[in-house]
């Protein structure tokens, strides 16, 4: 539907602070800020949409942020080599203000998450392929090599996932971002002519994939997250079978796995069986209690994305037309639906501590996007 396709368009610039950042939804007061995670999409669809200059803001909006906190990729490398522990904000947070500032509002908040910054990474460099603004290079060489050394100092350390759960796993869509970060990181050197000092970007890119072969592959295919190999303890599944909706990252768009390799095959009939609602959206995860646990438009794009790189159209069709039927009489796609919850006793206490479901969500109409343009429409 064209229309929701430029609605969305208009929605992100209406969302895009002059600093360059993106607001996650302008609506939900919780939401008042630009994740790298949520932020680094956006732009991705903003350059697939031809909107190079609003994607280009983000990223160097991102770089200006970096440079202010790479004190403490110093500091986190000085504590981990002296064996000293890590406070909760040691580390590079996942979301700032529109100002670049990091966020403290509430204390139980996780804000180590390492996959932004490797989705960044991934973005910034498809962002050059796409618009040919080598230039922007000059400015985010120094935010780039610093991202760099921070995910090679962090990358096995456990960490909250893109769910903001669980900081007590590695998590394997977290690990596909890094994986597609560091793979950047050697284009982007190639491309711009800078060197990552004695980094060796694509070694680290093979030694996660390694990693995640030799850990978060179980009954041959991908589990949302694992214990950290050294702690030896077993893993209670989520779920019981440890699948996340997340997991399709893993091979669209970071081709950590090709998208018909048999663990990505065997990951997406699971994510199918147990995620996919017959003729409607996309769960998140099967224990999923967040405002009960709904459908995730976002992640029903990502599904048609995903069947769009193993050209199954109808499939990647039918869920688009699912996704334009949830957009509200302002052309406002949610977070998540609400129809058909999996814990509906969850939904009030959530509602009442935050609020109605963020509406809308700029992640959520960014991913329309993704997908509108991978079935080569709008
Ligand atoms: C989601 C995150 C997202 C954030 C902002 C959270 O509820 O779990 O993935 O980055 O909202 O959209």
């Amino acid at each position: 539907m064209v229309i929701l396709f430029e609605k969305s368009i208009q929605i992100i610039k209406q969302h895009q602070s002059e600093t360059g950042a993106y607001l996650a939804s302008k609506n939900f007061p919780t939401y008042q800020y630009c994740w790298l995670r949520d932020g680094s999409y956006i732009a991705h669809a903003m350059d697939i949409a031809g909107e190079y200059e609003s994607a280009s803001a983000f990223f160097c909006w991102v770089g200006r942020t970096i440079q202010r906190f790479s004190y403490k990729v110093d500091e986190a490398r000085f504590r981990m080599a002296e064996g000293l522990p890590m406070g909760k904000d040691d580390l590079l947070h996942t979301r700032f203000t529109m100002d670049g500032e990091e966020v403290y509002v509430d204390d139980t908040w996780g804000n180590f998450q390492i996959d932004g910054y490797g989705t960044w990474l991934w973005a910034l460099n498809e962002h050059i392929k796409k618009s040919g603004e080598i230039d922007i290079l000059q400015k985010l060489k120094e935010p780039i090599e610093i991202t760099v050394r921070y995910l090679e100092l962090v990358w096995k350390l456990p960490n909250y996932d893109c769910w903001e759960e669980h900081p007590e796993f590695l998590h394997t869509y977290s690990l596909s971002t890094v994986y597609a970060g560091f793979h950047a990181a050697g284009e982007l050197a190639h491309s711009g002519g800078f060197s990552h000092k004695n980094i060796l970007v694509d070694n680290l890119a093979d030694e996660v994939r390694k990693f995640i072969l030799d850990f978060a592959v179980k009954d041959g295919r991908l589990v949302k997250y694992f214990c950290p190999p050294d702690t030896k303890s077993d893993t209670q599944l989520v779920g019981n079978n440890g699948v996340d909706a997340s997991l399709m990252a893993v091979a669209i768009p970071y081709q950590m796995f090709m998208p018909d390799d048999p663990i990505i095959l065997a990951t997406i009939k699971a994510i199918e069986e147990e995620l996919h609602r017959h003729g409607g959206g996309v769960y998140r995860y099967m224990d999923d209690v967040y405002y009960g646990g709904g459908e995730w438009i976002l992640l029903t794009a990502w599904l048609g994305w995903y069947y769009t790189s193993l050209n199954q159209v109808d499939k990647a069709q039918a869920l688009c037309e699912w996704i334009e039927s949830q957009a509200d009489e302002n052309g406002w796609l949610a977070e998540q639906v609400s129809d058909y919850v999996l814990y509906p006793e969850y939904y009030a206490p959530w509602a009442k501590k935050w609020g109605p479901i963020a509406k809308p969500l700029t992640w959520s109409h960014a991913m329309y996007i993704i997908l509108m343009k991978a079935l080569n429409k709008g």
